[in-house]
């Protein structure tokens, strides 16, 4: 009786851990409760998120959207000014090559207590916008009226300021839902406030409604809408998307003063802005004001009068309207047909045996379904337990504790691993640039730190680790690979590092010149070429043949 006690006791603990592999399109969408008290076309929401999504007139410099740091497999992978380290110094505007990975280098890859011949703080995160005060917005204008601020020297080139980077590695959009919070620290909230990331109702005002009786403050708590409270924080933040003073009425007199999309070209065939494109090809023909009033009910916009302020109820609203429209554009974006997918449905061809192999090899001698399980592949999934469970948040010990203590001792999200592939640099620093090396960092038992017993050091055989880089690849959806539906999208314009010369010309005479690259729009039917890696594109075999090459030139007007 007492050994079938502690064994069923152990069973249960290790299924709390690790959820069995299945395919995706066995999950329902978690989707937030009550949500028709506020939308009432669901697909005018959607639509309302994509455009506000890739809208690269949404940042403060007019130019900067979502998207720009999410555009590849719904993360970034630019080489140039995307070194950040908040604790020491490092060089300006680099370009990133093979040679600075992984940032910890040892003489065996495989042995921790080997010689450390280098270890760098730095991370590899996005860059966002210049540092620069808000001074006010001039309706039909994108960019708004900016002063540049002074910024650390390593944003300085020349006395000349760069775009600012932040502080961790942009992770990918797609199938986010899933998580019941968002960030690698987990602090967006399962539950939306209507107007911060943080969940807490203390910190938001509420939502104007009308009522019989006139208008009133209503307080919004929506659940589970993780995405909704993510997508309030970006762009309000002054590193991502916004010049430092800029308000949330003031963004949408600007948006709903400008053409949705205005300087993108946009496919006539998106499955979800095709049927609204404008007649020149770039950006919708309906305002984001008539997007705003068709997806959301007349008691969050109807009032006729300006509210104390200046503003309308619907610019009063805006963080609800952003928050919303986003949660519902990114719930979306589910990649659930990959070849482990069909795999599990029973196509017992759709893996080759050296795939099923390391998918054998990762739920057994690798352990890592204890933290990547299931069909997300990652236990801070709903799936998983709601986030209840202890691996939701692990300390894997990329960096020392002291660098960045995530949710709190060095913790940070189980990330999910579908088309992780296409997402690198890795882990939240960005610290390794291809799968093999976050395979050599697994077996050698982490860096840092100990960790419960969590990560424990493994070996393999060359055929081993091989056959885990197979199986992990075949965790891409090709719908990803290719931008198809619903991984679609209008033409986005992103700057890929500074020219080190001023632009010159007013009001930014300190600002450096910077090259941009465009990623072409795509319909339903998505590219004729793949998306390349990381790697790929940072060894410059990205030219031939790949998706987002990101030499392609922009046919949206540049500052
Ligand atoms: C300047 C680059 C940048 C911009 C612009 C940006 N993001 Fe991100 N995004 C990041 C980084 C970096 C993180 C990770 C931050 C962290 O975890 O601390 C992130 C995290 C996220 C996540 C969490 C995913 C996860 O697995 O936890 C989502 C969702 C997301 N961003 C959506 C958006 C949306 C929506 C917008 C626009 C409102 C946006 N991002 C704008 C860089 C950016
Ligand atoms: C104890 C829990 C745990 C185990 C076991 C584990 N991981 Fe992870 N994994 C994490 C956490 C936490 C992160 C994020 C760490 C960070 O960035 O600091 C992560 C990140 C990753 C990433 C990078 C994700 C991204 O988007 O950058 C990959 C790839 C990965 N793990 C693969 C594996 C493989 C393969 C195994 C098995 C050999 C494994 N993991 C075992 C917890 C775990």
């Amino acid at each position: 009786m007492k050994a079938f006690t502690v064994s069923f006791l152990f069973l249960l603990c290790t299924q709390a851990h690790a959820q069995p592999l299945r395919s995706l399109k066995t999950v329902p969408v978690p989707k937030p409760a009550g949500l028709e008290n506020y939308v009432r076309d669901n697909s005018a929401l959607i639509a309302l998120g994509k455009a506000l999504f890739w809208d690269m007139q949404a940042g403060s410099d007019g130019v900067t959207a979502c998207a720009s740091c999410h555009f590849h497999a719904g993360a970034d992978h630019r080489a140039q000014n995307q070194l950040t380290d908040p604790l020491r110094p490092f060089p300006p505007n680099l370009v990133l090559d093979m040679v600075y990975f992984p940032f910890r280098w040892l003489s065996n890859p495989e042995d921790r207590g080997s010689t450390v011949l280098r270890d760098l703080s730095m991370r590899v995160g996005s860059m966002g916008l210049y540092r620069r005060k808000f001074l006010g917005i001039e309706p039909g204008q994108a960019a708004e009226l900016g002063e540049e601020l002074q910024d650390r020297p390593e944003f300085t080139v020349n006395g000349l300021h760069l775009r600012r980077v932040t502080q961790r590695n942009s992770p990918s959009v797609i199938n986010s839902v899933f998580f019941v919070s968002q960030f690698w620290d987990g602090r967006a909230n399962r539950v939306f406030n209507g107007f911060t990331p943080s969940g807490n109702t203390i910190d938001a005002p509420g939502a104007w409604a009308t009522t019989s009786a006139g208008l009133e403050r209503r307080p919004v708590r929506l659940d589970p809408a993780s995405l909704a409270s993510q997508a309030v924080g970006p762009i309000m933040d002054h590193l991502e998307m916004s010049y430092e003073g800029r308000t949330w009425p003031q963004l949408a007199r600007k948006l709903f003063s400008l053409r949705p999309l205005a300087l993108q070209t946009v496919a006539a065939g998106d499955s979800v802005l095709g049927a609204l494109v404008h007649s020149s090809g770039r950006g919708l023909r309906e305002g984001y004001l008539d997007l705003v009033q068709r997806a959301f009910l007349p008691a969050y916009w109807e009032w006729p009068q300006t509210l104390d302020g200046g503003f309308t109820q619907a610019e009063s609203n805006f963080s609800l309207f952003w928050g919303l429209a986003l949660h519902a554009y990114q719930s979306t974006l589910v990649s659930g047909d990959s070849p482990f997918d069909r795999f599990q449905e029973g196509d017992t061809s759709a893996l080759t045996p050296d795939q099923q192999e390391g998918m054998r090899f990762f739920q057994t001698t690798g352990r890592c379904t204890t933290c990547h399980g299931g069909p997300e592949f990652s236990a801070a999934s709903f799936t998983a337990g709601a986030g209840r469970n202890n691996r939701a948040f692990t300390r894997t010990g990329v960096r020392p504790v002291e660098e960045d203590p995530g949710l709190a001792n060095g913790n940070f999200k189980s990330s999910g691993l579908r088309n992780i592939e296409l997402t690198g640099p890795y882990f939240h620093n960005g610290g390794q640039a291809t799968l093999e090396q976050v395979i050599a960092f697994y077996e050698r038992g982490g860096d840092f730190g100990a960790n419960n017993g969590a990560i424990r050091s493994f070996r393999a055989t060359p055929a081993q680790r091989a056959a885990l880089v197979a199986f992990l690849k075949s965790l891409t959806d090709d719908r990803v690979r290719y931008d198809r539906a619903p991984f679609d999208h209008p033409e986005l314009c992103v700057p890929t590092g500074h020219i080190e010369t001023a632009i010159a010309v007013a009001p930014y005479p300190n600002s450096a010149r910077e090259r941009w690259a465009a990623i072409p729009a795509a319909g339903a039917q998505g590219h004729l070429s793949p998306l390349g890696t990381f790697e790929d594109l940072i060894n410059g075999s990205n030219a031939s043949g790949r998706a987002h090459s990101m030499m392609e030139a922009c046919t949206a007007p540049l500052p």
